[in-house]
């Protein structure tokens, strides 16, 4: 475990890259976290396993253009640098790699693509969403040669797109994926949740409320149908949310499912005010014990 009590600050791809070749030289194992910051305590969760399981740590706080479609949220983004870094020096972080968008993009004509993993779910409203992540956190593990990079399951669709680019393009990295951190009332934390007024926080429980109810209700052989329709209507009941989605896939694909018989992902996307959150579970059929 790394026993970091000062943190480097870097701004330059270069700089990122001399100190990883001093790592490297010294036989010391690199975790990479990539955070678009305003860091809380779900990004907290995935430095301190990063922190737990490497030598070193580098956590990425970059708010990515090339993810943020024309009439998205990229200037309004929540940012707080100097918070993020404190944050991250506390949690043992070695490095917080902050670039400015011009050093990571000059004009760039090579993209990282992911074919139907990125069209259904967030990728309706998102249709360039994914090529942006994609893109971004290729350039981090190029940049980085990261041994093990840390991902939140509440990007489930995200997660699984990674762990697909990394299969397909035989990128040397291991990814670890980490449980949704939630707040005392259950909702997921997000840097998003900084939108909601003071009202649209208490009606943004209604997610999680639908996702206990989910897990409560689900069992196999039951309709995706039916799921969906009893876990919308905890959504519906509340008069300051709007479903975007809410959907039964299954758990590599994310292609629809009809009944729910193998390992699957309920994830949803809900407009609370402007704000627009995401949560979703898994789950796959008890194991059957043959004695
Ligand atoms: P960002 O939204 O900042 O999230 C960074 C990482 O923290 C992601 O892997 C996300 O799933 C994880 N995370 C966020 N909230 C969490 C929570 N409540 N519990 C557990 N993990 C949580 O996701 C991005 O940034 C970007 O798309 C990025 C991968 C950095 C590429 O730009």
């Amino acid at each position: 475990m790394a026993k970091v009590t000062e943190i480097k600050i870097a701004k330059t791809i270069t700089q990122v890259r001399n100190q990883i070749k001093i790592w490297q030289k010294e036989g010391k194992s690199i975790g990479l976290v990539p955070t678009m910051g305003f860091l809380h305590a779900g990004h907290g969760s995935l430095i301190k396993r990063a922190v737990a399981e490497n030598d070193e740590v580098i956590v990425s706080d970059f708010v990515n253009p090339a993810q943020f479609g024309p009439d998205e949220d990229l200037e309004t983004y929540p940012r707080n640098f100097a918070a993020d870094t404190e944050f991250c020096r506390k949690l043992g972080a070695a490095m917080i790699f902050n670039p400015e968008p011009s050093e990571m993009y000059d004009n760039p004509k090579a993209y990282v693509n992911i074919d139907d993993l990125s069209d259904g779910l967030c990728g309706v409203t998102r249709p360039i969403h994914f090529k942006g992540v994609c893109t971004v956190v290729s350039k981090l593990f190029n940049i980085t040669n990261a041994d093990r990079a840390y991902f939140g399951e509440k990007d489930a669709q995200q997660l699984a797109i990674i762990r697909k680019m990394v299969k397909d393009l035989d990128f040397d990295v291991e990814i670890v994926g980490c449980p949704i951190v939630r707040e005392a009332d259950g909702l997921a934390m997000s840097s998003r949740n900084a939108y909601l007024s003071k009202d649209e926080r208490k009606a943004a429980v209604c997610l999680s409320k639908s996702i206990t109810l989910g897990k409560e209700i689900i069992h196999e052989g039951m309709s995706a149908k039916q799921l969906i329709a009893d876990m919308s209507s905890v959504i519906e009941n509340e008069a300051l949310a709007k479903i975007d989605y809410l959907e039964v896939v299954d758990v590599e694909l994310l292609k629809p499912v009809d009944k729910i018989d193998g390992p699957i992902l309920v994830a949803m996307a809900v407009y609370i005010g402007k704000a627009r959150l995401l949560d979703n579970f898994s789950w796959k059929p008890e194991e059957t014990i043959t004695i």
